[in-house]
């Protein structure tokens, strides 16, 4: 494969703000975009909706384990790295085929959409205290006080975390989000050292006195069968717990964002409330806050949509990029909350397809019905101009969202 690598800005304002171009700029290059990425190094960037389809949904040919192609270790982990991490990204992201499928058989029915459903009264009840917090604010920051409290609340009910530690995760999650260079990554292992920690406690605490929550049943699957070891256990949890978190996150905000800088749009979805489930996944695709999947690797030298492949070579889907590809979408740039046939890809594909999506979206269409049914005529509390992203790499997220009502 041609090795130029090629320079693209992936993480400036201008970019996050409005990454249209750059996307389309880099579908021109070619379907494989050679690139060079903080802590990956080099890797390539899946640029068309048909080449990240085909690579995601062919995990015969491309693994998420490096080790599966050639390479020594997991691409990403340095043996400076410290044990903690290492530990906690043994998960099933990074995991092909059996070992694959046996993490995540493990928790797939607390995702399900009829175990979904039975969430939904109490994420109504949430989001209602939530609104009422945010409508008490000074600043009226969507980000602050619903958009992260929001999916934290939610993912700790489903596991089973208690209320009252819920400000001690967000000071440590908030770390996590706020990575955009190397020293901010130095930054963040104390914050993960308390979390694994903290989490251990819990699991010794369901042992002794289980409830009716996912650690209890991952901890008697543990139990029972020899299924899950207590390092598995904790990985399992810390991915659900940064997964389930941070990218409902960035899509609340995200999307609130897209609907009032689309106003028509916005009317249309309070006239007919009937268009919420669309409108949420068309706010998927447009605002797409994970930008691009871990990456995959070719198991052995291939030609990929004309792009000859070396064996071992790091790929990305850059999903934001698919998402925003006109020959998969009619008028890409445009918001339509009823867009038919929406393909997006801002869930990933194939076996490693987002495992939350059902919850994601029930979040997101529940808070959209509550904000905009006690707030029509919301605005933006600061000029478009001064709105900020995190430069985070692969994350489209706003660091603010002040609203005026
Ligand atoms: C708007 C919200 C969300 C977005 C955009 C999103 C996006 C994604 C994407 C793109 C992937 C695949 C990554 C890859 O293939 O490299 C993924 C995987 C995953 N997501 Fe989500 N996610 C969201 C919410 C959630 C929630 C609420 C949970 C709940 C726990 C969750 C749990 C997971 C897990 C466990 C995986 C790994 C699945 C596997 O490897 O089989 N996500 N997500």
């Amino acid at each position: 494969m041609a090795s130029n690598i090629s320079k693209f800005d992936l993480q400036g304002q201008s970019f996050k703000r409005n990454p249209h171009p750059t996307f389309a700029a880099m579908r021109a290059v070619g379907p494989v975009v050679p690139s060079k990425i903080m802590l990956l190094g080099k890797i390539s960037f899946v640029t068309t909706h048909e080449a990240t389809t085909a690579m995601l949904k062919d995990p015969e040919h491309f693994v998420v384990d490096a080790r599966g192609a050639g390479h020594e270790r997991q691409v990403g982990l340095k043996w400076w790295m410290p044990k903690s991490l290492h530990l906690l990204t043994q998960n099933m992201l990074g995991k092909d085929g059996d070992d694959h499928r046996r993490l995540r058989r493990l928790v797939d029915k607390a995702f399900h959409r009829k175990t979904v459903d039975s969430y939904v009264l109490s994420i109504r009840r949430v989001t209602d205290v939530l609104l009422d917090d945010l409508a008490a604010s000074d600043d009226g920051d969507l980000v602050a006080h619903v958009a992260r409290p929001l999916p934290l609340a939610v993912i700790c009910d489903v596991l089973g975390l208690p209320q009252e530690d819920r400000p001690k995760f967000t000071r440590w999650m908030e770390g996590m989000s706020s990575v955009s260079n190397l020293m901010g990554f130095f930054r963040l292992f104390p914050a993960l050292k308390h979390l694994s920690g903290y989490l251990r406690e819990q699991f010794e605490a369901r042992r002794r006195d289980p409830g009716d929550d996912l650690i209890s049943a991952l901890v008697q699957a543990e139990e029972e069968g020899d299924q899950l070891s207590e390092d598995e256990l904790l990985a399992m949890c810390f991915l659900l717990f940064v997964a389930g978190h941070e990218t409902t996150t960035h899509l609340i905000s995200g999307g609130v964002l897209a609907l009032l800088q689309n106003r028509q749009q916005l009317e249309r979805l309070i006239g007919d409330w009937s268009l919420s489930l669309s409108a949420t996944d068309e706010l998927l695709r447009f605002v797409s806050p994970v930008q691009m999947t871990k990456p995959r690797f070719p198991i052995e030298d291939m030609d990929f949509f004309g792009v000859p492949l070396e064996r071992g070579t790091a790929l990305s889907g850059l999903l934001a990029s698919a998402n925003s590809d006109p020959d998969a979408f009619a008028l890409p740039e445009q918001l339509d909350i009823g867009r038919e046939k929406n393909r997006h890809l801002a869930f990933g594909g194939g076996p490693h397809l987002c495992l939350g999506l059902q919850l994601a979206r029930t979040e997101m269409q529940i808070l959209l019905e509550q904000l905009f049914q006690r707030y029509p005529d919301l605005g933006l509390g600061i000029a478009d101009a001064d709105l900020r992203w995190t430069g985070r790499i692969g994350i489209r997220a706003l660091t603010k969202l002040p609203l005026a009502k």
